[in-house]
């Protein structure tokens, strides 16, 4: 890839399943930039998992973690970052992320989101009811403001690679 300066975080935003740490990790290769997933970080300074602060703390105080850890690695040197999908619903994230970052939505389709997410049962939101019946509420809930993004990609069936290269276009 030709040499891309970038001087500010790339967010990726996007449903559950669309693919934002796999696609994040490969684009922060090409680009030779660190990689770093929010839900991760929320887990390591609350010292559990995702799903523990859903249940023993409730979905508010995980927002406010969760706003808070993204503005702080936004406000450090440039890296990848990808969001849980709820991020970005959050109009101060979306704040931050205008003022310092460039936001990417990887766009998928409902069939891609529930195949995705079907493997592995770790998101709260998921186990509430009928996956399919969730994710296409999400998708309307959350894509008209997910298209408030500075570049919308969207996220292939096939190899990740394809999906990186659109992203790189993009940019
Ligand atoms: C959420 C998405 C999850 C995680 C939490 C809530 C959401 O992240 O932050 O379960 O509100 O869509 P992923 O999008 O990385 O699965």
């Amino acid at each position: 890839t030709a040499a891309l300066e970038i001087d500010r975080s790339l967010v990726l935003v996007g449903l559950m399943g669309a693919g934002k740490s796999c696609i994040g990790r490969k684009l922060a290769q090409k680009l030779g930039l660190p990689f770093v997933d929010a839900d991760n970080e929320i887990e390591k300074a609350a010292g559990c998992s995702i799903a523990d602060i859903f249940e023993t703390r409730g979905e508010e105080e995980f927002r406010e973690g969760e706003r808070r850890v993204i503005a702080r690695l936004l406000d450090g040197p440039p890296i990848v970052l990808a969001t849980g999908g709820g991020a970005f619903m959050d109009p101060h994230t979306r704040e931050k992320v205008k003022e310092c970052g460039i936001s990417i939505w990887l766009r998928a389709d409902l069939d891609l989101l529930v195949r995705r997410t079907a493997k592995r049962n770790h998101r709260p939101l998921l186990n509430k009811g009928n996956p399919r019946q969730i994710l296409r509420n999400l998708i309307q809930k959350r894509y008209p403001t997910y298209n408030e993004a500075e570049i919308v990609v969207d996220s292939q069936n096939g190899p990740p690679e394809e999906t990186v290269k659109l992203a790189l276009e993009g940019l």
